[in-house]
């Protein structure tokens, strides 16, 4: 049996910064921020997204196979907060931050420094959150600027 508490003291200390995953299927847009992405491969360059399966989020990949995540940068705590509840499209900005689409029709946050559009290539069903493995065919540098990390933010996710 594992330890509540030292579980969770361990899995909050591991170190992430925020997302926002855009998916634009055939029926909506979503956006939502994550903390649970890592690279998964060099060659073919491979990313790893833990999606909560009980998402819109997750309901909108089913019907997509492209999606984009837009790393926050330092300083746009704004942006991720944002992406913490439902998304609304109005007057062409994405819960009041504007963004265009990529080749692949996905929304590129045009605040956010870098944007990667994915190539959807296997969903690892096993817990309450999927893992998504994507491959990454465009890349979006729209500024430079370090990632904004969870730790600087105060907010937690995981343990
Ligand atoms: C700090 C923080 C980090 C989060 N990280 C993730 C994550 O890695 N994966 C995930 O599925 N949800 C994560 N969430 C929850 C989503 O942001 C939230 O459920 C999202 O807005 C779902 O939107 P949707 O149902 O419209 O897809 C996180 C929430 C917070 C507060």
């Amino acid at each position: 049996m594992l330890d509540a508490q030292i579980k969770k003291e361990i899995l909050k200390s591991f170190h992430y910064g925020l997302f926002v995953l855009t998916i634009n299927s055939r029926r909506n847009i979503t956006a939502a921020t994550v903390t649970w992405v890592s690279q998964a491969s060099f060659e073919p360059p491979l990313l790893m997204i833990a999606v909560k399966k009980s998402s819109n989020s997750f309901r909108n990949l089913q019907d997509q196979d492209y999606f984009a995540l837009n790393i926050i940068g330092e300083g746009q705590q704004e942006i991720a907060k944002a992406f913490f509840k439902e998304t609304a499209v109005a007057n062409h900005l994405l819960n009041g931050f504007p963004f265009i689409l990529t080749e692949m029709n996905q929304p590129c946050l045009t605040d956010a420094p870098y944007v990667l559009e994915c190539l959807k290539k296997h969903v690892y069903d096993e817990g309450d959150h999927a893992v998504i493995i994507g491959e990454i065919t465009s890349l979006y540098k729209q500024k430079t600027a370090a990632a904004l990390s969870l730790k600087s933010t105060g907010w937690s996710y995981g343990g």
